[in-house]
């Protein structure tokens, strides 16, 4: 009988993986049949940035020809930000799709493999100062964002939070919703920056194919004003002199948001070369 006959995937997760690098999940929340979150223990090593990313994943299935398992890893953004105890992630369930199809079956106590070499562009280091601090997200592309608005230096260095997260529909939207909810009620924040810190954030949620309060898609809403208007920001569009950003989500909201934010005169910055705003794609599949 094969692995797969007698054992469900997340049997084949609980299986002690004889690896360095094996963490355990402590905590699991499905939101929809395409998105959940988990948290699992860290390594004592492990130092991040707020906003960077690390390689995770599962055990591959044996070779058939030699039994031999490989790890089957993915790059996925730290939603838990840098002094948090335990780490998050928040990910998309695709039912073919090699990685996502497992991991979503994942249960507490169960092990998954972390490469401890966090990475990424999402930092505070890699802008130049500003006032404004926009993040721009789709789908799970908002995980970045997660870490970063429970980042006190996030607050420290801006005056105002722009977050905007677009998804498909009202329920893919929680995950981010609950998060921004619960900063409210976060006592070592509040203790950390201040009272009322979170009314810095203006959180900017809108859907493309359910209704809801606010429809569109991010890049529609900004080229045709609208963004602006909701926010109160009366100059109708972004200044290069105030106005930093994030972006992280498809490749082609990646791209159409690059192009209005150099349309509006900001450049794109990187770790060795902080300029207004930087760039990284969601995990997808
Ligand atoms: P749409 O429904 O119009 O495709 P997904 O779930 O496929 O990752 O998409 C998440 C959200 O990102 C959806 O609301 C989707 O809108 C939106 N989106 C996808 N591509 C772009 C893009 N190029 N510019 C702006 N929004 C986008």
């Amino acid at each position: 009988m094969t692995i797969q006959d007698n054992m469900t995937d997340s049997a084949i997760t609980s299986k002690p993986v004889a690896l360095p690098d094996a963490q355990t999940v402590t905590e699991v929340q499905h939101y929809t049949d395409r998105l959940f979150r988990f948290r699992c223990t860290r390594p004592q090593s492990l130092r991040f940035r707020s906003g960077e990313f690390v390689m995770i994943g599962l055990m591959g299935d044996p070779d058939p020809r030699t039994g031999k398992q490989k790890p089957l890893l993915r790059a996925y953004s730290i939603a838990s930000p840098s002094w948090d105890e335990e780490l998050e992630f928040y990910s998309i369930k695709v039912q073919d799709g090699p990685l996502t199809s497992r991991l979503q079956h994942l249960k507490v106590g169960d092990q998954i493999i972390l490469r401890p070499k966090p990475v990424g562009t999402l930092v505070h280091d890699a802008l130049l100062p500003g006032k404004r601090l926009w993040f721009f997200s789709t789908g799970t592309g908002f995980a970045p964002f997660a870490s970063l608005l429970r980042e006190p230096q996030t607050y420290e260095d801006y005056d105002e939070i722009v977050i905007t997260h677009t998804c498909r529909d009202v329920a893919e939207l929680t995950y981010g919703a609950e998060l921004i909810e619960g900063l409210k009620t976060d006592e070592l924040l509040n203790e950390l920056i201040g009272e009322g810190f979170w009314k810095k954030i203006r959180y900017y949620p809108t859907t493309t194919r359910e209704e809801s309060p606010k429809m569109g898609r991010i890049t529609t809403l900004l080229k045709d004003g609208t963004a602006f208007r909701d926010l109160g920001i009366e100059a109708g569009r972004m200044d290069p002199a105030t106005d930093r950003a994030m972006i992280c989500g498809s490749m082609g909201l990646n791209l159409d948001l690059k192009e209005i934010l150099e349309g509006y005169g900001l450049e794109e910055g990187a770790n060795s070369d902080p300029q207004h705003f930087v760039v990284e794609k969601a995990f997808v599949g």
